[in-house]
C-alpha cells in the first residue's frame, strides 16, 4: 500500500526494503507490546470498524495503537477531537519531520508505511506560508473549473464505460467502471485526455498497491506529467495543468508535476472508492434501497450517506506533535503521530448515537478531513460520484449484484478498505452512440458556482460544541449531467420507472 498523497512508490516485493517480501510475514496477533492494539495483521484486516470500538470502548477518544512494525501512534476517534486536532496545525503539524522517532533514527525506513510518512515537497506535507502558496495554486486552479462542463464528460465518459460491457450482460463494477472514471475524468481536467488508457489506470492501481511494478508506474506516470508540464510553459491551454503553471505561486516544473500527481492520484483512489461504495450500497442495503425507491433520497444525499457509513479513506496517518498537549484525556508528546481516525469519528456515538440513523442533510461527517489540508476537491469526487452512478444506473436499471451479499471481499489497509470485485448481472443491450461535447467550455463566468467546499459544519472550536446529528443547511442542488441516453429514457418499463426515481432524487 502507498499513500495517494505519496508519490512514492513502495519497493517492489522481491527488494529486501519491502517489509512482506521474501518470506511470508508470520501471523501477527491483535495485541503487541505493552498491551497496545494493532492497527495491522489479521484483526485489521478482517474488521476495522470492530476495532475502532474496542480502542474507543477502552481509551476514550484518543487511543493508543501501534502501526505496522509496531510503531506507536495515536488513533483519534472522536469527532470532535479529530476536529479540533486538524484545525489546530500549531499544535498538530502536518509535516512528518517533527515525528521524535525519525529524528532519532528509532523508525524503521523499510517499515511498509514509509511512503506514507515520507516528507515530500507538496501540500500535503506543508504546513503555514509554505502550505498557503502550494496549497493556494491548487485550490485557485480546482475554483477555475467549470463544473458544467465536468458533469458532461463524467456522463459522457459513464457512457463509454457502459458501452464497454453493456453486451455482455454482466460486469464487474470495480475494474470496469470505477477504477476508470475518475481516472478519465481527471485526465480531461488536468489537460491530458489523450493519456488516458488503460495503462494509466492500471500504472495508478500498481502505484497505490505498491506492487512490483509500483516503480515503473510511477516513471510512467511522472513522465506523462512532466511532458504536460513542458507542453503547457509552451503552449498555455484553458486546463488545470496550465492554471497551475501560471498560478503566482510560481511552481517550478518539479512542484507542478508533483501537485499534478498528488490531484491525479488522489482523486482516483478516493473517488474510485466512493463510487464502488455508493454502487454497493445501492445493490446490497435494504435501507438505502427502501429510501431510494420510497423516494426519500436524492443520489447526491445517498453519496452523503456512504460518505458517512463508508469513507473512502477510513483513516490519515497523519499528523505529528508539534509540543505537549492534552487530546481526548490523553497527553500528547511533542513528536509523537497521531492519526486521523476518519471512519470511527462518523460513527463517534456523541454526533452519532444511532449509527443506523440516516444522515441525511447532514454533511459534517469527516471523509474529507477538517481544517488547511480539508480536501480541496471534494466537490469533483462527489459529481464524479453521483453523476457518474446515475449515469450507469440509467442505462443497467435492471443491474443486480450476481454473487451473494457475503461473498464480496474487501482489502484493508491503514487508510482505507477497498471492494475487490463487484460482480453484477443485467440483461445485455446494444451499446449506445454518445454524443456531445468533449471539449471543456473555456472557464469564466460559470466557474465561479463550483462550489469548493461543503455548507460546513459549526467550529465546535468557535462555539465549544460538537456538531450534532440532524439537518443542516442542504447542498445547492447540483446542475443535471447532460442526457446523452435519450432512446433508453424511452425505453423499458423499468427504465421509465428508474427515470421516474432518478428525477425525483435530483429534484428536478
Ligand atoms: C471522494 C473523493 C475524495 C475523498 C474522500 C478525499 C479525501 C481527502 C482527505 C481526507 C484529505 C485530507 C487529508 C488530511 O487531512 O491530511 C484530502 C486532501 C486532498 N485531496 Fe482529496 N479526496 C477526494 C477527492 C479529491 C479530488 C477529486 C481531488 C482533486 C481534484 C483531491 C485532491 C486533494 C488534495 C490536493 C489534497 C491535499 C490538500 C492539502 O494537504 O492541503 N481529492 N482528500
Amino acid at each position: 500500500m502507498t499513500s495517494p498523497f505519496d508519490p512514492t512508490p513502495l519497493p517492489p516485493p522481491e527488494c529486501p526494503a519491502h517489509a512482506s517480501g521474501g518470506a511470508p510475514e508470520p501471523e501477527v496477533s491483535e495485541i503487541g507490546p505493552g498491551g497496545l492494539r494493532r492497527l495491522y495483521g489479521p484483526a485489521h484486516e478482517k474488521d476495522p470498524m470492530g476495532l475502532y470500538e474496542k480502542l474507543r470502548a477502552e481509551h476514550g477518544p484518543v487511543a493508543p495503537v501501534l502501526l505496522n512494525g509496531d510503531v506507536p501512534a495515536w488513533l483519534v476517534l472522536g469527532h470532535s477531537e479529530n476536529l479540533h486536532m486538524t484545525r489546530t496545525p500549531s499544535l498538530y503539524s502536518r509535516d512528518s519531520r517533527r515525528w521524535r522517532m525519525l529524528q532519532d533514527g528509532s523508525l524503521d525506513m523499510t517499515n511498509p508505511l514509509a511512503p506514507i510518512f515520507a516528507y515530500q515537497p507538496v501540500c500535503v506535507f506543508a504546513d503555514g506560508a509554505e502550505h498557503e502558496r502550494q496549497r493556494g495554486a491548487v485550490t485557485d486552479s480546482i475554483a477555475r473549473i467549470d463544473h458544467r462542463g465536468v458533469r458532461r464528460f463524467i456522463n459522457r465518459f459513464s457512457n463509454r464505460l457502459v458501452n464497454d460491457f453493456c453486451e455482455s450482460g454482466q460486469a464487474d463494477l470495480v475494474s470496469q467502471f470505477a477504477e476508470h472514471l475518475p481516472m478519465m475524468v481527471m485526465c480531461q481536467i488536468i489537460g491530458m485526455p489523450e493519456e488516458y488508457d488503460e495503462e494509466l489506470v492500471q500504472a495508478a492501481r500498481e502505484m497505490l498497491k505498491g506492487s512490483e511494478k509500483a516503480i515503473a508506474a510511477n516513471e510512467h506516470v511522472m513522465g506523462a506529467l512532466y511532458r504536460l508540464v513542458a507542453r503547457r510553459r509552451a503552449e498555455p491551454e484553458e486546463d488545470f495543468a496550465t492554471w497551475l503553471v501560471e498560478h503566482p505561486a510560481q511552481f517550478t516544473d518539479d512542484e507542478a508535476a508533483h501537485h499534478l500527481r498528488l490531484v491525479l492520484i488522489a482523486a482516483y483512489e478516493t473517488t474510485a472508492n466512493l463510487i464502488a461504495n455508493v454502487l454497493r450500497m445501492v445493490l446490497t442495503d435494504p435501507r438505502f434501497r427502501a429510501q431510494l425507491s420510497g423516494g426519500h433520497m436524492t443520489l447526491p444525499e445517498a453519496v452523503e450517506q456512504t460518505l458517512w457509513d463508508e469513507p473512502p479513506f477510513t483513516t490519515i496517518l497523519g499528523r505529528w506533535a508539534a509540543g505537549d498537549s492534552e487530546l481526548g484525556g490523553q497527553k500528547i508528546k511533542a513528536g509523537d503521530a497521531l492519526i486521523v481516525g476518519i471512519a470511527p469519528a462518523n460513527v463517534d456515538p456523541v454526533v452519532r448515537p444511532e449509527p443506523s440513523a440516516s444522515m441525511q442533510g447532514n454533511r459534517a461527517h469527516l471523509a474529507f478531513s477538517g481544517g488547511p489540508h480539508e480536501c480541496p476537491g471534494q466537490d469533483i469526487g462527489r459529481a464524479i460520484a453521483d453523476t457518474g452512478v446515475d449515469a450507469l444506473l440509467m442505462r443497467l436499471p435492471d443491474i443486480q449484484l450476481s454473487v451473494e451479499e457475503d461473498e464480496l471481499r474487501w482489502r484493508s489497509t491503514l487508510m482505507s478498505r477497498h471492494l475487490i470485485e463487484l460482480p453484477v448481472s443485467f440483461a445485455p443491450r446494444p451499446p449506445q452512440e454518445i454524443t456531445g461535447p468533449v471539449i471543456p467550455e473555456r472557464a469564466g463566468a460559470a466557474a465561479r458556482d463550483w462550489q469548493i467546499s461543503s455548507p460546513r459544519r459549526p467550529d465546535p472550536a468557535a462555539s465549544g460544541t460538537v456538531p450534532q446529528p440532524g439537518p443542516v443547511p442542504a447542498a445547492p442542488r447540483t446542475a443535471p449531467p447532460a442526457a446523452t441516453v435519450p432512446a433508453q429514457r424511452r425505453g423499458s418499463a423499468p427504465v421509465r420507472a428508474w427515470r421516474t426515481l432518478v428525477t425525483w432524487w435530483r429534484g428536478y
